[in-house]
């Protein structure tokens, strides 16, 4: 660009653009993926409910198939208080509304749900609470007063969820109803004090926040009654509770173990059971100890990829021909595994005769080397 255009280009926005008033006090961050039919009503819905705030949304969408990017981009055309922020190559509903919180530079965020399931009309009472200056965090509750899980939830789910809030209150010492709500808005501030030691794989944003707030937030609650979703399918499931049991023992750790290698230890000691029951068969069909031991360790190495494959790498699951191809150098980062297993417990045996101290070494360096080398060699991130 020359300078003369670019000169031109600076004199025009100066003269008549964007008035300065526009700035928001208000971003509501929604993350997305395959939302593009929610898209259009939540923004009517939120301008409805904000008059009077000077607010803008943000959009996180990690390039949903169904174009929920682009159908954004169309309604900014028409609004300019809308905008996406589109990530290419990666998932995670914890990592998208972190980075839309960070995008803003308002002094207080929301983040709702796309689907319309958390009510929009509740955002204005929140926004109040922010008038008093203790005020860190406010939290669209199901659980406090006017609030309820109403038919937004199968049974299942509800109890899922309440197991999941028990635990939370339990380990985690978080005292609000509702830690497991996506629906909840924090001051930009207090947010920057605690972001650099937030888990980004994990899908329970705001039970992490109250974590590592460690109890010195202003926290406050609003009720709200949960709706059904209007478009679309929800992305949680069973997965999503084991991921979060993953969090509580993070967090547990200080948060010195990341989400991933807790769930890799998880399927890697229900491999110990799965060995265990096929070298059992293997004995009852007369096959030899040492062939039953060799099928029992190929059946818990095979379980160990599909669990951690839908589980620990489900943002990255490997899916076609790529599960073969994943199988197989699974298999080869495992055999390294146990050379080095048995290579470390007799150096240190030599050392320190102790046979449960040695075998435990040896146990932990080839489980690590399997954690890290498989996440280079069977689940690269793309
Ligand atoms: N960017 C991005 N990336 N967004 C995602 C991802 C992802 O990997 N996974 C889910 N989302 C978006 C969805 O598009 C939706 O807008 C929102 O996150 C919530 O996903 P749902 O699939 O609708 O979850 P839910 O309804 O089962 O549970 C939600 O509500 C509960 C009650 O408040 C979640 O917010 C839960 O955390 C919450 O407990
Ligand atoms: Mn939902």
């Amino acid at each position: 660009m020359t300078n003369a255009a670019q000169g031109a280009l600076t004199r025009r926005d100066m003269t008549k653009d964007t008035p300065i008033t526009a700035i928001p006090e208000l971003t509501i961050v929604v993350p997305t993926y395959n939302e593009r039919d929610n898209v259009r009503p939540l923004v009517a819905l939120l301008a409805d409910a904000l008059h009077g705030i000077r607010w803008e949304v943000v959009f996180v969408d990690d390039d949903s198939p169904d174009g929920t990017a682009a159908e954004v981009a169309s309604v900014g055309q028409e609004d300019g208080r809308v905008r996406v922020l589109h990530r290419i190559g990666r998932r995670g509903l914890a990592g998208a509304c972190i980075e839309g919180m960070l995008s803003a530079i308002s002094p207080v965020v929301a983040v709702i749900d796309a689907d319309l399931q958390h009510d929009e009309r509740i955002l204005p009472a929140m926004f109040d609470k922010f008038r008093d200056p203790g005020t860190d965090l406010v939290i669209g509750t199901r659980n406090a007063e006017g609030g309820s899980a109403g038919s937004g939830l199968s049974p299942l789910r509800k109890w899922g969820s309440d197991m999941a809030t028990g635990l939370a209150r339990r380990f985690l010492r978080i005292t609000a109803t509702d830690p497991m709500s996506g629906f909840f808005m924090v001051r930009r501030a207090s947010f920057n004090q605690i972001v650099t030691g937030l888990q980004t794989d994990g899908f329970k944003i705001l039970a992490d926040m109250l974590s590592a707030s460690g109890g010195r937030w202003g926290v406050e609650e609003v009720g709200y009654t949960f709706r059904e979703r209007q478009h679309g399918e929800s992305k949680m499931d069973a997965a999503v509770t084991l991921e979060f049991l993953g969090l509580v023992v993070a967090r547990m750790t200080g948060g010195l173990l990341p989400i991933r290698f807790i769930l890799f230890g998880m399927v890697g000691v229900s491999g110990i059971f799965v060995q265990l029951l096929f070298v059992r068969l293997g004995l009852a069909a007369d096959l030899a100890f040492g062939w039953a031991q060799v099928a029992g360790v190929f059946a818990a190495m095979t379980t160990n990829f599909f669990l951690n494959n839908a589980l620990t790498y489900r943002d990255r699951a490997l899916r076609g021909w790529g599960v073969l191809r994943g199988l197989l150098s699974f298999y080869a980062v495992c055999a390294i595994g146990a050379v080095m297993n048995v290579g470390v417990a007799e150096a240190v045996y030599s050392a320190v005769p102790q046979w449960a101290l040695a075998s435990t070494a040896g146990a932990i360096v080839g489980a690590l080397w399997n954690f890290v080398a498989s996440s280079f060699a069977t689940w690269r991130a793309r």
